[in-house]
């Protein structure tokens, strides 16, 4: 397990909290909560494939981890009333491993491929047909023996999941009839979150406590509930049982995490733009080398939440921190502000 699987930030689920997590997960569309733009429309689209007793079209989920994809496509399968296989780009090694997969489906059920950019070449290329068409060709044997074989599917939906809907191939982005995209959840949503975690878990939370979960909780459901989590062993050892703000900010402290919900790698990565490199711009690999982490972490897991709390931003010249960075570190932002932000951000910086 890699160093940053282990953070509260972390974004894969820890199998000490799978059970956990399941029992949390809301199974209806009116218990989940927020992004309302996606599941409004979701809402009209399965009840318009089920009036028509079709499949749903393939769905598209793109956006920061932690935000609720792998949960909303659970959702999906359930108000679908089929089964949901799910499954990963990096998990399917060969071609005939996903074969596997989409010839074991049943007519209407749905197939979750998590991290969908990282799909290998070969697995993604069965997809096109299989999306399309509902078949699979299949080449069977080796040299002038070779036989290829068309196989028919069942009626599915594919449901993707990636945090970078660019890197996606353009014929593999083209078969999604339905895209949509995941943006952070404001704090009272996340305390919604917490409220009706808290009560699923059966630990009494007062409501202050619920705001200041939610507001260090970096937009992200999954923190929230892993924060949640932790603040309730504190209080049964330590305190009443009860969450109150004495445990929450005592447990908050005790993991590392701030006011804004930043983490000792959040900070460092501040820390390095402002001390080593004048508050930027400076380029994203030279980033990752002095932090020692790789780069794609960086940007899909810390970057998300210090550019949405307004502490970082990605320019075509590399990464700048914020006057409002120094604020939060304490120091002294240097004269004259730091460096100059007239050009616009940019998600594709091209180093
Ligand atoms: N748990 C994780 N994400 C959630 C959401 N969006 N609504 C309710 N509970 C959740």
């Amino acid at each position: 397990m890699s160093e940053h699987e282990t953070r509260i930030v972390s974004t894969r689920s820890e199998n000490e909290n799978e059970a956990a997590d399941v029992t949390l997960r809301p199974k209806t569309l009116s218990e989940y909560i927020g992004q309302k733009a996606v599941t409004e429309n979701l809402k009209v689209f399965i009840e318009a494939a089920k009036s028509r007793g079709d499949a749903l079209d393939h769905v598209l989920f793109y956006g920061p981890p932690g935000l609720g994809k792998t949960t909303l496509a659970g959702i999906i399968a359930n108000e679908l009333g089929v089964d949901l296989r799910i499954t990963s780009g990096p998990a399917i090694e060969r071609a005939g491993d996903l074969a596997a997969l989409l010839t074991n489906l049943n007519e209407g059920d749905v197939l979750f491929i998590d991290e969908i950019h990282r799909l290998h070449r070969t697995a993604e290329e069965i997809l096109y047909s299989a999306m399309e068409d509902y078949e699979i060709d299949m080449i069977i044997g080796k040299g002038p023996s070779a036989k290829s074989y068309r196989i028919p599917l069942a009626r599915f939906t594919l449901i993707g999941a990636t945090t970078r809907a660019g890197s996606l191939s353009a014929p593999l982005r083209d078969r999604f009839g339905i895209i949509s995209k995941f943006d952070m959840y404001t704090p009272e949503e996340l305390a919604e979150i917490i409220r009706r975690s808290a009560s699923i878990l059966d630990v009494p939370i007062e409501a202050d406590s619920l705001m200041e979960m939610a507001s260090r909780s970096r937009g992200t459901p999954r923190v929230a509930n892993r924060l949640l989590k932790r603040v309730r062993d504190f209080s049964q050892v330590k305190g009443t049982g009860r969450i109150d703000m004495q445990i929450t900010e005592q447990t908050l402290e005790s993991l590392g995490i701030d006011k804004r919900g930043l983490e000792g790698l959040d900070r460092d990565i501040l820390g390095l733009i402002i001390n080593r490199f004048g508050g930027g711009p400076v380029g994203i690999d030279t980033i990752a080398a002095a932090i020692g982490e790789e780069r794609v972490t960086i940007e899909d897991v810390y970057e998300p939440y210090l550019m949405q709390a307004g502490f970082l931003h990605r320019t075509q010249k590399g990464r700048v921190v914020s006057e409002e960075a120094y604020r939060h570190l304490g120091l002294a932002a240097p004269a004259g502000g730091p460096v100059q932000l007239s050009f616009t951000d940019t998600d594709t910086d091209s180093e």
